[in-house]
């Protein structure tokens, strides 16, 4: 999955797809720019809480339209700096004015506000499976007598694996498969490292370890995406379709209590835009009508309002997040 997506030249992300076009994946949130209103009232919120200037961290930045949107919305300018890994999409986060960097580490520890839309259910997954008797395998990725990928069962490639399942009293059942992301650990640890203090906050879809890790995802929840279509075969055309897998909530979060955060959430989608004032929203065109359609895009509740979900951590004595309160 990792060099699925991510490999420097043949990567699915590391190209720059284009989101939102039919050969490139599903839009997002971040196509709306309602969206990077409610944003910008976040960051807002937490200027306030935490004082002006702030430095905002955007994960993930995907073609750079949210980037744009946040700050064409804000009160204040603020240093805002886009961490993408993707050579392609970097490219286009610049061409849009963007800061867009490869590498965390080189940010020293400043107030900073971190936001993430789906980048956690990008993040690279193994795949287990349960055999009974509490024994779980790992499917690796292999070749057959063909040539052509296939799934390995092997012993786990590391105990973390099995201690993630232990951590969160999960037992698969015989068959069962499950993804397990060890790399929101790193990835989580990356970004304690910079905040000092701040708010993290992410917004995607997933659920908690004893959702995910029922019987109601026997095979997993792993999804390969081919021009905007489901596939079911995560190794046709890789490199040039998408793949995802639901977060671990109970995982992110324990995650982020060890690394220090306090954690709030998660909220849905639509609860959390409508605490932060979307319903304010003003496009630039003055169609009333079409800004109501965005709000109600993003926050309908037999929509994008519940299959998201918002994820908060905040360093310790800050004021609870935003979008958790409703607004006055
Ligand atoms: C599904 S896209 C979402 C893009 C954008 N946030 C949006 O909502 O349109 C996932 C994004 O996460 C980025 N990504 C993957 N791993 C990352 C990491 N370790 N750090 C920062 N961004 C990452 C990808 O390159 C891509 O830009």
């Amino acid at each position: 999955m990792s060099a699925a997506l991510y490999d420097e030249t043949m990567g699915f992300y590391a190209k720059g797809p284009k989101i939102g076009s039919p050969d490139g994946p599903f839009d997002t949130n971040a196509r709306f720019q309602a969206f990077g209103y409610a944003i910008a009232q976040a960051i807002n919120y937490a200027e306030k809480a935490i004082g002006f200037p702030l430095r905002i961290l955007e994960l993930g930045g995907g073609t750079g339209q949210l980037g744009n949107s946040i700050i064409s919305c804000l009160e204040n300018t603020h240093e805002y700096v886009v961490l993408d890994p993707s050579p392609g999409l970097r490219a286009n986060q610049k061409q849009r004015g963007l800061h867009a960097i490869q590498n965390i580490d080189r940010l020293s520890p400043r107030p900073t506000f971190v936001f993430g839309n789906e980048v956690l259910d990008a993040l690279p997954v193994h795949r287990v499976m349960g055999m009974g008797h509490k024994e779980v395998v790992e499917l690796y990725v292999d070749l057959d007598e063909n040539g052509e990928f296939c799934e390995q069962p092997s012993f786990l490639s590391t105990v973390e694996l099995a201690d993630r399942l232990k951590g969160e009293r999960v037992q698969l059942g015989r068959g069962q498969v499950a993804e397990i992301c060890l790399e929101l650990k790193t990835f989580l640890q990356s970004i304690g490292k910079v905040v000092e203090p701040g708010y993290v906050i992410f917004v995607d879809y997933g659920d908690s370890a004893s959702n995910l890790y029922s019987h109601r995802h026997r095979n997993g929840t792993l999804r390969s995406y081919y021009h905007q279509q489901q596939v079911y075969d995560p190794f046709f055309a890789v490199g040039q379709q998408d793949l995802t897998a639901d977060v671990d909530y109970t995982a992110a979060c324990f995650i982020a209590e060890e690394i220090g955060f306090e954690v709030e959430g998660p909220v849905p989608q639509g609860t959390w835009l409508r605490n932060l004032g979307i319903q304010a929203y003003k496009g630039s065109t003055g169609d009333r009508e079409s800004d109501q359609e965005e709000i109600d895009v993003l926050t309908r509740p037999a929509g994008l309002g519940s299959a998201f979900d918002v994820l908060i951590f905040k360093t310790k004595g800050l004021p609870v997040g935003p979008g958790l309160q409703p607004a006055p």
